[in-house]
């Protein structure tokens, strides 16, 4: 029976877990066995105690745990330790931010272990399932406006109350992708008043059915803005300084801007300027959904709260789904119980078929070398 390990994530901040009781039980279904490191799903508030009745075995240590595994589940890269105890033909699955993280991707490749990477996964119907770029997009979405509104020092709806009535918040919502569209409809149950922007002629419907007022320049680039795969192109600088000055206009006079837009493969776009920022009134709040693809926002920190001298707040927390990491952790654990299953054949033994599209597009290294063309140099 083929053995999948889950350990402790190692890299900071990281309070994921890559397999729950609930995928420990489907994954035995399927026909693997499991190995989860004691203490593993601990900060994701999963004890020992229900992965052992789940039937997964425990392991006191990650190199016990992954030295029987044919397959190694992560939610970050695995550290050289657990790098180290992997068995030579092992598979590495997880987020390994790839075009970020050489330092780990060049560790898999000279282990000579096939590490597959989730957030090449192609978003195909029959892959849905496994889409981790949204699974976690769409949490850190709503968490983006609960830390908005936990940092802000008014109320998100309007109240009409004896003493007076309050105003409620504006809330303008910049990308308008999986996390933006989660954002809205979060920021609208609040009883905000929402507008949104982004690039795609198609996010505009969208935002539209959400009850939101859609704010962009629609020109004649705006219209063909959308790559085959329904990405964002980036944008010429002629129509970011158009798009910029309709946006001024409008950051002026909006309480919470949340910002959540990113090219893939590239920086994320500069979309909030520090003189944009001063516009805004004090205790108003700027939440940089980008700030691990280098921020959308002028002076947004990683993992750090900054406030400008004119009283707004620039949150920069990294990992919001690490935030809610339960609920995170299991949409993400469903998502890798779906992949898992393509290293079964439909006898349920184990066969990778790296012929298979999905596996194809996911592989990072094979062979001891970084195997897929967009890592290549
Ligand atoms: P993403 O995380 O790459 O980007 C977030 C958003 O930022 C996108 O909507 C993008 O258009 C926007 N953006 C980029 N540059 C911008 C700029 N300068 N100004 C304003 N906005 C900008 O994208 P995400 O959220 O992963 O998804 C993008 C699209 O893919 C969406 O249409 C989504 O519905 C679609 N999608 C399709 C799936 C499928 O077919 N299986 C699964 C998930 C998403």
């Amino acid at each position: 029976m083929p053995v999948i390990a889950v350990t402790k994530e190692r890299q900071a901040g990281e309070t994921r877990v890559a397999a729950t009781p609930d995928t420990v039980k489907k994954l035995i279904a399927a026909g693997y066995s499991v190995v989860v490191e004691a203490g593993a799903g601990a900060p994701s508030s999963y004890p020992d105690a229900d992965y052992a009745a789940a039937g997964a075995e425990m392991a006191s240590d990650p190199a016990a745990a992954i030295g029987k595994a044919d397959i190694l589940f992560k939610v970050r890269g695995p550290v050289a330790e657990e790098i180290a105890a992997l068995k030579a033909d092992a598979i590495v699955v997880g987020m390994l931010n790839p075009h970020q993280d050489k330092e780990t991707l060049q560790a898999l490749a000279a282990k000579g272990v096939r590490a597959f990477t989730m957030e090449f996964v192609p978003r195909i119907t029959r892959a849905q399932v496994m889409d981790v770029l949204s699974s976690q997009a769409n949490l850190a979405g709503y968490r983006a406006v609960i830390e908005a509104a936990n940092a802000y020092g008014k109320v998100m709806p309007m109240m009409m109350t004896a003493a007076g009535t309050v105003a409620a918040a504006k809330v303008f919502v910049m990308g308008a992708g999986v996390a933006g569209l989660q954002a809205i409809a979060t920021a609208r149950r609040l009883g905000a008043v929402v507008t949104a922007t982004d690039v795609r002629p198609a996010a505009k419907e969208q935002v539209e059915s959400l009850g939101a007022k859609f704010v962009a320049v629609e020109d004649e680039e705006f219209k063909a803005a959308e790559t085959a795969a329904g990405y964002a192109k980036e944008m010429s600088p002629e129509y970011q300084a158009k798009q910029a000055a309709l946006v001024s206009e409008h950051i002026r006079k909006q309480d919470i801007v949340i910002t959540t837009a990113l090219i893939p493969g590239r920086p994320a776009p500069r979309l909030v300027s520090a003189e944009q920022a001063a516009s805004m009134r004090p205790g108003s709040v700027i939440v940089d959904l980008a700030v691990e693809q280098g921020g959308n926002v002028a002076g947004s920190k990683r993992g750090e709260v900054v406030e400008t001298e004119g009283g707004v707040k620039i949150v920069g927390y990294a990992n919001l789904p690490g935030r809610i990491a339960a609920d995170a952790s299991a949409l993400y654990a469903r998502n890798l119980f779906a992949f898992a299953g393509l290293f079964l054949d439909k006898e349920g033994a184990f066969a990778p078929d790296l012929e298979d599209e999905i596996l194809k597009a996911a592989l990072v290294t094979q062979g001891g070398a970084v195997v897929h063309p967009a890592l290549a140099g």
